[in-house]
């Protein structure tokens, strides 16, 4: 079969590291790709969101199944596109992705579905906004409604932070139309938890568990990010934990799909806070996490290509775990993530792949005349197996030790939580 996964990222990369172990691909092709994925898959000069080029091209390429790595091209609508010319393709279309693409319609939707999330009131007009949040209480978290890349929420701790959060977002328009709208929400404290599924009509089956890192900094400090590294399986997801949201939060949310007409097909996302009144959603993503994606494949055993092809033609399937632990660090370069430096030369990769049950996953790289350069914010995904989180911890940091890159930062303390509370 010919495969194409539509990305440029990380993900994308442990995407195609795992659905090149099937036996039925034939070729595999990435729109746009990396350095990494060049070396499984023929790159295509592509851009994700050109959703009527792609489709293009996977006609005239006779692709026979497509899957799709970010929001940008599924909230596009590449579903629809695709589906409307006889392609295959595996994501949701247009409508169930404003469950990402639109904050104020997830949070509405929540509503609707009596589905556990943060207390929350919606404004199109700044100084509504802001009249509001002097009345509220802080910390209080602004965001922006629609698609961001992971920096459209503002924790603020003070009345301050929370009145210029609304002045960049709606008056300043950082984001553009993105900051039209705004969500302004309940701080909650806890645990985060991304508990990701394979959704088709009312049929799910989990993924293993993972936990994201947001912040840029150590201790969950600075600004939000895409994730600046992940570890699977979270051990606050304790199997208690994981019936009640698979009970409170994916079956009303298939309840409530279904309520509405919606037809979803894909991976879906719940990003989670266990607070100590159980599991509540900050988000949903209608596709796989980045850096998620890359520890949880990882632990994927078997053909997870046919495993995707079965899921897709409605067949019963199970997933098989790898009962090792997974780590990844992400390695970013100097102003990610407001202002990423391009073009710096990145050495010893060839080190790491010497190491055992290390892999490293590419993101924002390039190739050029065989030497690997940056490319974007987030550039490499550092990751390792081990028998325990701790083991998997010890690994992953030894290979980041032997990558350099001219601005090069990373958490030094991903899955540092977990350990202090459950070794
Ligand atoms: P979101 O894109 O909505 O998941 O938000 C990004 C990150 O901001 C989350 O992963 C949390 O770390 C943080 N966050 C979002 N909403 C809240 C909330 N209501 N309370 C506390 N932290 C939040
Ligand atoms: N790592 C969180 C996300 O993919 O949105």
């Amino acid at each position: 079969m010919k495969v194409l996964v539509v990305g440029n990222g990380g993900r994308e990369h442990a995407l195609l590291w795992k659905l090149s172990q099937s036996p039925l691909v034939e070729k595999l092709y990435c729109a746009k790709g990396n350095a990494g994925t060049a070396k499984l898959a023929e790159n295509i000069p592509i851009e994700p969101v050109d959703v009527k080029a792609l489709a293009d091209f996977a006609q005239r390429e006779g692709i026979d199944f497509t899957v799709v790595g970010p929001e940008a091209p599924l909230v596009a609508g590449i579903v629809d596109e695709f589906e409307k010319r006889g392609l295959k393709i595996f994501g949701p279309d247009k409508k169930a992705s404003l469950l990402e693409g639109s904050k104020v319609f997830a949070k509405e939707f929540m509503q609707r579905h009596d589905i556990p999330t943060a207390e929350f009131h919606i404004f199109e007009d700044p100084q509504k906004a802001k009249n509001f949040i002097k009345d509220f209480s802080v910390p209080v978290v602004v965001k922006a409604d629609g698609l961001a890349s992971g920096k459209g929420v503002f924790v603020c701790k003070t009345y301050e932070e929370a009145l210029r959060a609304i002045d960049t977002l709606m008056v300043k328009r950082s984001l553009g139309e993105a900051g039209k709208r705004v969500v302004v929400e309940e701080f909650l404290e806890g645990e985060e938890a991304s508990y990701i599924v394979l959704l088709s009509g009312d049929r799910y089956v989990p993924m293993p568990t993972s936990q994201d890192h947001k912040r840029l900094l150590d201790g969950d400090k600075g600004p939000n990010t895409g994730g600046m590294g992940a570890y699977s399986p979270n051990p606050f997801v304790d199997e208690y934990t994981e019936h009640s949201i698979r009970e409170l939060v994916v079956e009303r949310l298939i309840k409530g799909l279904k309520a509405e007409g919606i037809h979803y097909r894909g991976f879906l996302y719940f990003g989670l806070m266990l607070t100590d009144r159980g599991p509540r959603v900050l988000e949903f993503n209608v596709r796989l996490g980045d850096p998620e994606a890359q520890p949880l494949l990882m632990r994927i055993k078997g053909d997870f290509l046919k495993t995707l092809l079965d899921f897709y033609q409605g067949k019963e399937i199970s997933l098989e775990i790898d009962h090792r632990h997974s780590l990844c660090v992400v390695l970013a370069s100097r102003g990610y993530p407001e202002k990423p430096e391009d073009g710096k030369e990145v050495f010893g990769l060839e080190d790491v792949e010497r190491m055992e049950d290390v892999i490293v996953f590419h993101a924002g790289t390039e190739l050029r005349e065989g030497k690997v350069y940056t490319r974007g914010g987030r550039v490499l995904n550092v990751c390792a197996w081990g028998s325990g989180l701790q083991e998997a911890r010890e690994r992953a940091y030894i290979a980041v030790e032997k990558i350099r890159f001219e601005g090069m930062h990373y958490r030094r303390d991903i899955g540092n939580r977990a350990l202090s509370r459950f070794s």
